[in-house]
């Protein structure tokens, strides 16, 4: 049997090279070997403030930029998460089955909610158990994200072995991160120590996937870079933002980071920038292209989710049944 994946990404803004390089790319990939579910996951989104016509909006340029990436919707599942009502069922038993004490230890929920804890929602909070519910609820084998998703991963996984040693039972499938080692933790391009992110302030710390051709140019082209040193050598303590960008480099174009340091070792930082300019228009260009083709199909897209949505559901009725014998909930 196929091993099952599921992953997913917050419509939160525009998807970047990050997101790219560290996950999309790799499902990609993964999708000729294993059954897929990708999920836009817009209850996770919520947990920050968003405005309706935005996150309508980015719903829809998401599912766009999974199927642009390369991503087939007639081989696997995408839909959006608030579709398929069993996400939210499954929370809230997991959350009947989670110490609050393995929540207060995320860091993400410690970064966002910030200093005023108690101002912070509820939903911040218990987002790692929601996190939990949307892996566990489709028996998930392997779950490909970035690094910065590791510690909620490790905590799906003891939400599924407490459940399962609770109740006697092995109904969750404790599941495996596949978290690709070159390209976990794209930097931002301003700050080699910052991973890039959506909600960085400066839009020339991140490349977005909707960003075009000169943008891109312009964004490398001003990337931070030292420049006590002769050459392009590898060295994150030393050389944050150029191995960084050796980083960037080697993942566009399917080598190691080895490789790509030989290629560059006695190049000049403005030609090394270039060069990495041009791969990365290279190779995102044709899925900028594709993503704002199908923006113009919203019909297109919505048929797509709903026929996913359905197809999940189907597939998240049956397992979450099963969890409902074992807790004792009468259903009919
Ligand atoms: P998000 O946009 O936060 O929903 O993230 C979607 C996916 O992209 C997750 O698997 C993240 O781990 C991954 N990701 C986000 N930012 C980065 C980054 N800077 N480097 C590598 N992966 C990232
Ligand atoms: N929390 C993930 C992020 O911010 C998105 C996500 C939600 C996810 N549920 C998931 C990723 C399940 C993998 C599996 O990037």
């Amino acid at each position: 049997m196929k091993g099952q994946i599921f992953s997913g990404a917050q419509p939160t803004g525009n998807l970047h090279l990050g997101n790219y390089l560290g996950a999309i790319k790799q499902w990609v990939a993964l999708q000729e070997e294993y059954d897929c579910i990708f999920c836009i996951v817009d209850m996770h989104a919520i947990t920050i403030t968003q405005n309706a016509d935005e996150l309508r909006h980015n719903t829809r340029e998401i599912a766009a930029t999974y199927i642009a990436a390369g991503i087939d919707p007639k081989k696997n599942i995408i839909y959006n998460q608030s579709m398929v009502k069993q996400h939210a069922e499954l929370a809230w038993i997991l959350g009947c089955n989670t110490p609050m004490g393995w929540l207060s230890r995320m860091t993400q929920f410690k970064d966002k909610a910030g200093k005023n804890r108690d101002n912070a929602m509820l939903g911040l909070f218990s987002y790692p158990v929601l996190m939990a519910a949307d892996i566990l609820l489709f028996n998930t084998s392997h779950v490909p994200v970035g690094e910065d998703q590791k510690q909620h991963l490790e905590l799906a996984r003891e939400i599924a072995t407490s459940f399962n040693h609770h109740y006697k039972t092995e109904a969750f499938v404790v599941p495996e991160p596949l978290i690709k080692q070159e390209a976990a933790r794209v930097m931002s391009l301003r700050d080699g120590t910052e991973k890039m992110s959506k909600s960085a302030e400066s839009d020339l710390s991140r490349i977005n996937l909707s960003d075009d051709a000169e943008t891109i140019a312009k964004k490398f082209k001003k990337a931070k870079a030292d420049m006590e040193f002769d050459g392009i050598f590898y060295d994150k303590e030393k050389r944050p933002e150029i191995s960084n960008l050796l980083t960037i480099y080697a993942a566009l174009a399917d080598i190691s980071i080895r490789q790509a340091a030989t290629q560059f070792a006695k190049s000049g930082n403005g030609d090394f920038k270039q060069s990495v300019a041009d791969l990365a228009v290279e190779k995102l260009s044709p899925i900028t292209n594709e993503v704002k083709h199908l923006m113009n199909d919203v019909a297109y897209l919505d048929s797509i989710l709903k026929d996913g949505a359905e197809k999940a559901a189907e597939k998240a009725e049956k397992n979450l049944k099963t969890i409902k014998d074992i807790i004792g909930f009468v259903y009919f």
